[in-house]
């Protein structure tokens, strides 16, 4: 008597779990740029027949990855996540069907639903990521740099994360008080439209790499004093430095401050 009721519960409770698919005991906590695994998987794959996995974001229920008939339904997920995803075919026999994301950006923060069916069977399990709290964190020159009306001077800018160099989107240096845009750099090249600068500034090529997005200006004149802003785009973020040129009479001294982002900087860089 006692047996059978044991018996009995046991079977109760196999019909409950369903299939019992298992992941990462924790949120995955990854830097901007970098690689994860989202791991999902079932202990025992009887059979791959009708098996079909969906991973979706909880959130937006936009679909990241779906396998199903055999194969990757690549035309059925979210474009962005095309490149980015990674299913791994040739581990699904051993019941693994984690996914690998690349590039990973700001947005990706969030929590992923990985959904296994096979057969009569289902379940599922939940992953979250967390992109790394490290910010875009761009700097400017924090030394005062002298420099007379028709010399050259550097404008420092330069990204302090760790983000690939073709992660980069766009770099922006602008005049602030006139809005005139200094220069543009996207698609990895640098372009200069404003007539004033357009011979006089460019970037350092072989810095742009370590995120160095310095600006070089060329034969200084008095209407180039002002406030200089380096707007970087990377990975779904953005993030700027400011750099003011001041005092720029004829054989003057130039006195470059970086303001760091600080509400306050500027007034002491004035004071
Ligand atoms: C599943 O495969 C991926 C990629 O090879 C691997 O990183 C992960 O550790 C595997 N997970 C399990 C549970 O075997
Ligand atoms: C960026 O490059 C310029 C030009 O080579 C250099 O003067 C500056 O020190 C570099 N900045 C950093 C943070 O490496
Ligand atoms: C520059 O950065 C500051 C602080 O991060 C932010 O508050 C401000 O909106 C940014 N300015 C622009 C024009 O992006």
């Amino acid at each position: 008597m006692r047996r059978s009721r044991c018996v009995l519960m046991s079977v109760l409770l196999m019909i409950a779990d369903g299939l019992i698919v298992k992941g990462p005991s924790g949120p995955l906590v990854a830097p901007l740029g970098s690689s994860v695994v989202l791991s999902c998987s079932v202990d025992e794959l009887l059979s791959v027949k009708d098996l079909e996995v969906e991973w979706r974001r909880t959130d937006s229920e936009t679909l990241v990855h779906l396998y199903q008939d055999g194969e990757s339904r690549t035309a059925a997920q979210q474009q962005d996540y095309q490149d980015r995803a990674h299913f791994f075919t040739d581990q699904i026999q051993h019941g693994n069907f984690s996914l690998r994301l690349d590039d990973l950006r700001a947005e990706d923060e969030g929590q992923y639903k990985c959904k296994v069916y096979i057969q009569q069977e289902s379940g599922e399990t939940v992953v979250q990521i967390k992109v790394n709290a490290e910010r875009l964190l761009v700097s400017g020159s924090d030394q005062h740099i002298s420099s007379s009306v028709g010399e050259d001077v550097t404008l420092s800018c330069s990204v302090d994360s760790h983000i690939p160099p073709g992660d980069f989107e766009e770099v922006s240096w602008k005049k602030t008080d006139e809005d005139i845009q200094v220069l543009l750099y996207q698609n990895n090249e640098a372009h200069s439209s404003n007539e004033r600068y357009r011979d006089r500034v460019k970037l350092f090529p072989a810095e742009i790499h370590k995120g160095n997005f310095s600006l070089r200006l060329k034969s200084i004149r008095t209407e180039d004093k002002g406030v200089y802003m380096c707007k970087v785009f990377a990975g779904g973020l953005s993030a700027n430095a400011t750099v003011e040129l001041e005092r720029l009479a004829p054989g003057s001294i130039i006195k470059a401050a970086a303001l760091l982002n600080q509400p306050h900087a500027l007034h002491n860089a004035e004071a």
